[in-house]
C-alpha cells in the first residue's frame, strides 16, 4: 500500500516535470531554426555582395540586371534578417553577440544604416557611382559585424 502511495507520488511528480520541462525545450528548438534562418540569410547576402562587387570594381562588365536585382535582394534580406533576431534567441549556436538584445537600438540602426546603403546601390547607372556606394554597404555590413558579431 504504501509503496503505491510512493510510486503513484513519483509517478505524478514525473508527469509534472516533463510538462514543466517541455515547453522551454520546444522553444529553444524554433530558436536554433531562426539561428540558422538568419544564418542562412546572411550567406545570401554575402553571394549577392560577392556578384555586385565584381562589376563594382571594374572586373566584370556591366550589367543593369544584377546591379539592380542584387541589391534589391539585399534590401529585402536586410529587412527580413532583422527581424530574425527575437527575444530569448541568443542561444548556443549563434556567434551574434549578446548586444544584439542589450543595445536593440543601436542593432537596428545599423540595420537601417545598410539597408539604405543596398537602396542607394540599387539606384547607380555606372561603375564609377556603383564603387563607392559597393564600398559604402561594404561598410554598413562590417559596422554591424564589429559590434555584434562575435569575433
Ligand atoms: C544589423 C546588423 C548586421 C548587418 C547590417 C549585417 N549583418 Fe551579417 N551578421 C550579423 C550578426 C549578428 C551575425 C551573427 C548571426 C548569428 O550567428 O546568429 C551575422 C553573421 C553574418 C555572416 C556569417 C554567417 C555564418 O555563420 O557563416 C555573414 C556571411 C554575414 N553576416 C554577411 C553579411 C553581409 C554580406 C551583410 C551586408 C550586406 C551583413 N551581414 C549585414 C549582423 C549584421
Amino acid at each position: 500500500m504504501k509503496r503505491t502511495i510512493v510510486v503513484a507520488i513519483l509517478g505524478t511528480f514525473a508527469l509534472g516535470a516533463a510538462l514543466v520541462a517541455r515547453p522551454p525545450a520546444v522553444l529553444a528548438d524554433d530558436m536554433e531554426a531562426t539561428v540558422e534562418k538568419r544564418i542562412k540569410s546572411m550567406k545570401k547576402m554575402r553571394r549577392s555582395l560577392k556578384k555586385v562587387k565584381k562589376i563594382a570594381a571594374g572586373k566584370a562588365d556591366w550589367d543593369a540586371d544584377v546591379m539592380k536585382s542584387q541589391p534589391q535582394t539585399l534590401v529585402s534580406e536586410l529587412k527580413d534578417m532583422l527581424a530574425m533576431f527575437p527575444e530569448g534567441s541568443n542561444v548556443d549556436l549563434t556567434d551574434a553577440r549578446p548586444e544584439v538584445w542589450s543595445d536593440r537600438a543601436g542593432f537596428e540602426a545599423a540595420g537601417k544604416t545598410a539597408i539604405a546603403a543596398a537602396e542607394n546601390l540599387a539606384s547607380v547607372g555606372d561603375a564609377d557611382a556603383a564603387k563607392g556606394a559597393y564600398d559604402d554597404l561594404r561598410a554598413a555590413c562590417d559596422g554591424c559585424h564589429d559590434k555584434y558579431l562575435q569575433d
